[in-house]
């Protein structure tokens, strides 16, 4: 057992080295294979003898804890945040403050990024990461250390020489080249996109299930190491300065950007922000300011604090960068659900590292506010959020009797007149059976992973079953023969992709390696034909489908006929109704026909479904070919149904109300289980409420209705009791 034990620790360590020496340096000291094969042979020998596991193991890192909540933790050192400007005149005064106030005293600055992503505070205690904490509300933050654990550039174990207690702080960042690719992955798998690389950062870190972060490629930018002073005292002279402190850090095994530069003078700091606010796009993540700090830490408690940042440091922030350019023309692109999205087209200028040639105008009221003329310039950003915006009109430059620009009032793809619905900022194109994009968008929509997961069939194959005239919807593609498919394809590109809708590439030209993104509002609405995701499909455009192409479509065609018919009613793609409506929709009404059947008020009775989804779910079903498509799906044999999983009839129609965070199950799991025995799971507690069954944080509004009215309480464990022994 000995050797077990210690080549645990040998592999353990070895792993490690590769980890850093890969993250830190950039240097693969061995193949990715080899690097596996170690991992496996850990993980495998920490299966069998869990007792030799280190808490610093690399295998940690792969995630699987499951976190239902985060524990709310309280800082040992408040987490402030620092005074912003956006001002050099405000940095000189800071500059001239801090000479004035150290009255003599030699000292010298820091300048460095200031990384844009969210801030967390890791704990080491005897060099090992014990604790990571977001921010919070300064005081108190979440306790993410599951998650903290997976990002390769967080040391589970430090290196060298350290205090045996404090804190590394720093910024978690989403790397700009993962961001991409993480949020093209999305929106093949039909999930929203991230608005920026921030939000994504943020959403990452409170992720329930660690593995998942795993694979969020985030980077942790260290910028900060907090003691207490007498153990700083101990650490010696390496410890007495910021930038010191950030060496020593390095040294830990920390990744500490190495744009960190001591400045003397106010002339040194205005040459490091003049710099770092034109070379920002070079970098491979974002930054949206620079932070100035005195060096000297023993000076901080000099200067003090204001009431919520200390008087010792100073973030300066950029401005977003805008040009003028002209206006060459406005196209429209339409979407899955018809939505009609105007796009500007401009002269390509250069912004933020990258050429601009379009933006989105977002939709018909944003248009109509900006009042476009012909030949008008527009005034278009970057701020730090790497999508340009159309923030506004050049008015010095429009042109004395310059016709205006309206909105097209028809589609432009297919010419029918556009709808705009009541209280709806845009327009959408109602030929919902006839519109190309929209007609295509619910293929693709349909194929999708979270829909009828049938991923040999990507977005080029569709494309080319519908130019063959063979699928024009949904059910068309279960009567697909494997002789209509051999072959298919082989056909010049041009009439593939000949539709004339533009993709919205918005910058084309990438000063470096910096990726260039979508803006957000337009991702899921209006992926056009030519750009739409390839989803498993062959990689050149023209391939044609051969023998074993057409036999793995149709045996994933095969295979999607058991997909459970809350993904089939998702997949059906009626405007508004998400994964998550279907599932309610689907376990309200329970079948097809009972929806079919429903009138508006009975579809707004159900949870999360509001009016305007509940009309949208009526009006499909009041359509002639949407009912006959639906007849086709279900001759062809696909799940119209729940499934019927009841285990028992213990709650015996019980209803119950569910409200608060549960241990065992996610909310959605535990109103499963309710129906799974019995019971209905409802929202809102009234008088017919049988139980009100409780988890941790309930909703206060709830709580006090359920005890106005006197419902029964239940707790986790009292509903786990009542439901005990009743699987078998
Ligand atoms: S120092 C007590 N340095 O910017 C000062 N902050 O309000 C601790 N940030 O919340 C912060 N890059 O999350 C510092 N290089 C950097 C930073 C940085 C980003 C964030 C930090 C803080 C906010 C400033």
């Amino acid at each position: 057992m000995k050797d077990v034990e210690s080549r645990i620790a040998e592999l353990t360590e070895l792993i490690d080295r590769y980890n850093y020496e890969y993250y830190m340096n950039d240097t693969s000291l061995v193949s990715d294979f080899e690097f596996d094969a170690l991992l496996r042979e850990l993980m495998e020998l920490e299966r069998q003898y869990p007792q030799y596991a280190l808490p610093t193991s690399p295998t940690r890192r792969v995630g699987g804890e499951v976190n239902k909540s985060f524990q709310q933790v309280t800082h040992r050192f408040p987490m402030l945040s620092l005074g912003n400007t956006y001002s050099i005149e405000e940095i000189e005064e800071f500059e001239a403050r801090t000479r004035k106030l150290l009255d003599g005293v030699p000292f010298s600055y820091t300048c460095e990024l200031k990384y844009d992503g969210v801030a967390i505070g890791l704990t080491y205690k005897n060099g090992e990461l014990v604790q990571a904490v977001t921010r919070g509300n300064g005081t108190v933050g979440d306790d993410i250390t599951d998650n903290a654990r997976t990002i390769p550039t967080i040391p589970l174990k430090l290196r060298g020489d350290y205090p045996d207690d404090f804190e590394a702080r720093g910024e978690v960042v989403f790397p700009f080249e993962a961001f991409e690719a993480m949020n093209r992955q999305r929106e093949n798998d039909g999930d929203e996109p991230f608005a920026n690389p921030r939000n994504a950062a943020s959403g990452s870190l409170k992720l329930q299930n660690s593995a998942e972060c795993a694979k969020r490629k985030l980077m942790f930018c260290m910028y900060f190491m907090m003691m207490d002073d007498e153990k700083a005292a101990d650490g010696g002279r390496r410890f007495t300065t910021h930038f010191g402190r950030l060496e020593a850090a390095k040294e830990m095994g920390f990744k500490v950007q190495p744009y960190i530069k001591e400045c003397n003078d106010i002339n040194d700091i205005k040459f490091f922000i003049d710099f770092w606010d034109k070379e920002r796009w070079n970098l491979p993540f974002g930054i949206d300011g620079v932070v100035i700090k005195v060096n000297q830490t023993e000076l901080w408690g000099r200067l003090g604090l204001t009431a919520k940042s200390p008087r010792w440091a100073i973030a300066y922030k950029f401005k977003a960068e805008r040009v003028s350019t002209p206006l060459e023309s406005v196209t429209y692109q339409v979407g899955r659900t018809g939505v009609v999205t105007p796009v500007a087209n401009m002269r390509p200028v250069w912004l933020g590292g990258t050429t601009v040639r379009r933006a989105t105008l977002c939709n018909a009221d944003y248009m109509g506010k900006l009042d476009l003329h012909e030949g008008d310039y527009l005034l278009v950003e970057k701020g730090g959020e790497i999508i340009p915006k159309i923030v506004g009109v050049d008015m010095e430059q429009r042109q004395a009797g310059a016709p205006k620009i309206g909105y097209t009032e028809v589609c432009p793809v297919c010419g029918t007149k556009l709808v705009r619905a009541d209280g709806e900022a845009g327009c959408y194109c109602p030929n919902q059976d006839g519109c190309l994009p929209q007609q295509l968008g619910r293929l693709e929509h349909f194929v999708g992973r979270k829909a009828m997961n049938i991923d040999s069939l990507g977005s080029e194959r569709l494309r080319m079953l519908y130019d063959a005239g063979l699928v024009r919807n949904v059910a068309d593609l279960y009567s697909l023969r494997k002789e209509q498919l051999v072959g298919l394809g082989s056909r010049e590109e041009e009439t593939l992709f000949s539709i004339n809708v533009d993709p919205l590439d918005l910058c084309d030209e990438a000063s470096s390696n910096l990726q260039i993104f979508k803006p957000s509002n337009l991702q899921s609405e209006s992926k056009s034909v030519s750009e739409a995701n390839d989803g498993g499909s062959p990689t050149k455009k023209s391939a044609s489908i051969q023998e074993k192409g057409a036999e793995n479509i149709l045996k994933a065609l095969e295979e999607s006929k058991k997909v459970p018919f809350e993904r089939v009613l998702f997949a059906l793609g009626i405007r508004y109704v998400g994964e998550v409506g279907a599932k309610k929709l689907a376990r309200y009404f329970g079948d097809i026909d009972a929806l079919k059947a429903a009138n508006v008020m009975e579809l707004a009775m159900v949870e999360d479904v509001g009016e305007v989804t509940a009309v949208a779910v009526h009006d499909y079903f009041a359509n002639a070919e949407h009912l006959a498509i639906v007849e086709r799906l279900r001759k062809a044999g696909l799940q119209m149904r729940m499934a019927d999983t009841r285990i028992s009839n213990v709650l015996n129609g019980a209803t119950i109300v569910v409200s608060g965070v549960f241990e065992n199950f996610s909310r959605e799991e535990i109103k499963a289980s309710i129906e799974q025995h019995g019971g209905k799971a409802t929202g809102s507690i009234s008088s017919k409420t049988d139980y009100f069954l409780t988890g941790e944080k309930v909703g206060p509004e709830k709580l006090k209705k359920a005890q106005a009215l006197g419902i029964q309480m239940l707790t986790e464990t009292e509903y786990l009791e009542m439901i005990k022994g009743q699987d078998e």
